[in-house]
């Protein structure tokens, strides 16, 4: 990314980091918040040695690349993926910790995303979000986005948002 915008200089600093195993148990909590089950693709609760399984998974695999976003102290915020489709575009999905949402966090994080993966080449960036999720929809449109289809994701009636590289926000 060259150029930051105004709206970027007004958003919190953050850093994003790939997760580590210490970061496991507050990865966990996150995920059973039950604002993010409510918005996931299956909104059961998520036993302990799943979600353990799931990171080592991902971190072996390095797709999907897990990131804890951290605020300025290094303070961990949040987590972001970034899904690697093999087809040219990049998934990108997201959860703020209960107590950090609504101060910019969110829209911080996926425009660092978008930039992370602009730097690699991918053509766009991709993400669904159920179709009452109007916080994350308002979210990714701040960060950039815009509106695809509506479709059937996972059972789930969502939206497909892209991000293009040059398209505005990141
Ligand atoms: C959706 C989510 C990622 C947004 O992150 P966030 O850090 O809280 O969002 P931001 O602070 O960057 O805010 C982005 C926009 O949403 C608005 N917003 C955030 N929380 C809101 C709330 N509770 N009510 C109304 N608007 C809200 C903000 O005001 C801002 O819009 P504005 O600048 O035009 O006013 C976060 O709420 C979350 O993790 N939710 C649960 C899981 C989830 O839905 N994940 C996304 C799945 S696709």
């Amino acid at each position: 990314m060259k150029n930051r915008t105004r709206m970027e200089t007004e958003l919190p600093v953050i850093k994003l980091r790939p997760v580590v195993v210490d970061d496991f148990e507050i990865l966990w909590r996150w995920r059973n918040d039950p604002e993010n089950r409510k918005q996931a693709v299956s909104p059961e609760f998520i036993p302990r040695s799943h979600h353990r399984l799931w990171c080592i998974t991902a971190m072996n695999s390095g797709n999907p690349r897990v990131y804890v976003i951290e605020d300025v102290d290094e303070n961990p915020v949040g987590e972001i993926r970034l899904q690697d489709n093999q087809d040219g575009s990049i998934e990108l999905s997201l959860g703020i910790g209960p107590d950090f949402r609504r101060k910019g966090f969110g829209t911080a994080a996926i425009i660092k995303a978008c930039s992370i993966a602009e730097n690699e080449g991918f053509e766009k960036v991709l993400a669904y979000i159920r179709i009452e999720n109007e916080i994350s929809v308002r979210t990714f449109k701040k960060a950039g986005f815009s509106f695809v289809k509506e479709l059937d994701f996972n059972g789930a009636n969502s939206l497909e948002v892209e991000w293009k590289p040059g398209s505005g926000g990141a």
